[in-house]
């Protein structure tokens, strides 16, 4: 605890000292997402992230999240200097979606709209005409349905299969997906409903059909920390990463929250529902970035490639402006 004190106290210090701020997501450790709020920084869903960033007037922003967040961050503020703990911070969605394949697979299909998931590299969002995060996706593919355009949607296959459902969009789909959402069980779900009958059910839509079948709510991380809120009941069962109920129990103190049940529980792994690359956001990690930032720190995005992946960034901020 000592140790931690020292840690943060020298990650204000700083920050101050660098002129920088602090950007978490909600699925990184609560040590993390409480220094970013106690220091005027900001936590968020990978929608607000983005716009937070290029809003703020720091010279320098940390960014606690994966490598496409920092990423964005750099290609909507190029002018600023983006930290991360670490670049090594992945995404199986982004791994999943290497560009010279989802080009391909666009190339074969050029009468098809390209809207990609912000979860993706600078160099699949250069090739797409949209970029959307969970917050946004439904309205951007009905406004595009509302011009008669036919999609191709990469790379989470269990967001674009429910938006498909949602909207009858028609959608061809990239085969990636999250292997935090991926695991959890809409039979373990429904048990745990027998035991808390009153439970709400929350899912975000990168959780496969079934799951998202047994929802009450199915939405974003801001959409789902909105639901805890505006529900009446008292418990919920929360199938996303563990790292957002740091802010469902602040905004409700009073109520419960249980993590969905996921397959891989077991006795060595009790709570699987945690990102392992949202989990490289340590303490240390962001003390060494902003005391000694090197190449493993520092976001940097090829000038074409930031223009071209501009551009359907700033369309999705536009349309949700
Ligand atoms: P949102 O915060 O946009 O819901 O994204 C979830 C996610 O998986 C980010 O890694
Ligand atoms: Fe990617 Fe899933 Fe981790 Fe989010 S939780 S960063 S989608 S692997």
């Amino acid at each position: 605890a000592e140790r931690e004190e020292a840690l943060k106290e020298r990650v204000r210090q700083l920050l101050d000292r660098e002129n920088a701020v602090l950007v978490a997501h909600y699925y990184t450790d609560p040590v993390v997402q409480a220094l970013a709020e106690e220091t005027g920084g900001f936590i968020a869903d990978s929608l607000e992230m983005a716009r937070f960033g290029s809003r703020h007037p720091a010279s320098t922003l940390v960014v606690a999240g994966v490598r496409f967040m920092g990423e964005t961050s750099k290609i909507l503020s190029p002018e600023k200097r983006v930290l991360m703990p670490t670049l090594e911070a992945e995404c199986s969605l982004d791994l999943g979606c290497p560009v010279d394949e989802f080009s391909a697979f666009c190339d074969q299909h050029p009468d098809r709209v390209v809207v990609v998931y912000a979860n993706t590299s600078a160099a699949v969002k250069a090739r797409a005409d949209w970029v959307v995060t969970s917050s946004c996706a439904l309205d951007i593919v009905e406004h595009l349905m509302d011009q008669d355009k036919r999609i191709i949607w990469g790379p989470d296959k269990y967001l674009g299969s429910y938006i498909q459902k949602q909207t009858g969009a028609d959608m061809l789909l990239w085969n990636g997906s999250c292997i935090v959402h991926e695991e959890f069980k809409a039979k373990g779900i429904v048990d745990l409903k027998r035991v808390y009958p009153n439970a709400a059910v929350l899912v975000h839509p990168e959780s496969p059909d079934a799951v998202v079948e047994v929802a009450d709510v199915v939405g974003s991380t801001s959409q789902l920390l909105k639901a805890s809120q505006e529900l009446p009941n008292d418990t919920f069962i929360v199938a996303t990463d563990r790292g957002i109920f740091y802010k469902m129990q602040q905004a409700s103190p009073d109520k419960s929250f249980i993590e969905a049940p996921t397959a891989g529980e077991s006795a060595t792994c009790k709570s699987c529902a945690h990102c392992p690359w949202m989990a490289m956001n340590t303490l240390e990690a962001l003390v060494q970035c902003l005391e000694n930032p090197g190449e493993i720190n520092t976001v940097e995005v090829d000038d074409s490639l930031r223009v071209r992946s501009l551009e359907p960034l700033q369309k999705m901020l536009d349309f949700t402006a």
